[in-house]
């Protein structure tokens, strides 16, 4: 089955080392089964677009505003998203919660924004280690489906992505340590459930922290694991190949 494949290139590229590796990764991935979503930064958005416009990947934005038009400096419109060629928008990443302060509120209006404008939003969810540890992962992650996705209407099941990283997972994170498949298998089922009820319609859900060449296939032979959200492993274009095939 085809698996939704997204690189988070965050904000770790100059626009030219996005270009390069764009290109790179271009010339390795001609054709694949899958679908395949490159994120780089806004800055790097219209430089990106025209080289994936070649090929079967496809552009997407790390994160976009609560409104088309307001007065909200530095913030970037979905309708500019949109005209720049984005299909897909990572929301509510764990890092803009946690060092942007960006709450489920925020988020929940980013997402309908991004609807009305046709571009797909993925929205992120995931568990602090303490959350963890407490046994309160469920829980938690039913309470940010709940807030993320209030009053949140799509029409059908490609309309919206969850993407759950458990933050402790990845890689970037002190004493980052990867989920077993069959955990992050597991919750992901619980995960699907809970989106069910909230949506009406059976969202894909794919799997986000510390997935790299040599773990995917354990990730993705997963059945409720419809794809990948990836950091770290993306920026190399050999790697993220590698994870795509
Ligand atoms: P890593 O793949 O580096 O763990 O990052 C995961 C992530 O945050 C993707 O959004």
């Amino acid at each position: 089955m085809s698996k939704l494949l997204v690189a988070n290139w965050k904000m770790q590229l100059t626009i030219k080392e996005s270009l390069t590796l764009a290109a790179q990764f271009a010339k390795i991935v001609k054709t694949t089964k899958n679908e395949v979503v490159i994120c780089p930064d806004y800055s790097a958005l219209s430089f990106v677009g025209p080289i994936l416009k070649k090929t079967k990947l496809t552009l997407g934005a790390q994160d976009s505003a609560t409104d088309n038009r307001a007065a909200l400096t530095g913030e970037v419109s979905p309708l500019n998203l949109k005209a720049l060629g984005v299909k897909y928008v990572i929301l509510g990443h764990s890092e803009r919660r946690e060092h942007l302060h960006e709450n489920s509120a925020i988020i929940n209006r980013k997402i309908k924004s991004a609807l009305v404008n046709k571009i797909i939003p993925i929205l992120c969810i995931g568990e602090k280690l303490t959350e963890r540890e407490d046994g309160q992962t469920k829980l938690f992650l039913n309470e940010e489906l709940h807030h993320g996705l209030k009053g949140v209407k799509i029409k059908t099941a490609s309309d919206l992505v969850i993407a759950y990283e458990p933050i402790w997972a990845i890689s970037t994170n002190k004493n980052a340590k990867p989920m077993s498949p069959q955990e992050a298998d597991e919750i992901q089922k619980f995960i699907r459930a809970s989106a069910a009820k909230i949506l009406k319609k059976n969202v894909r859900v794919i799997y986000g922290g510390s997935v790299d060449e040599k773990n995917a296939v354990s990730y993705l032979s997963q059945p409720n694991i419809d794809g990948a959200l990836v950091g770290g492993a993306s920026l190399k274009a050999n790697s993220f190949a590698a994870v795509v095939k």
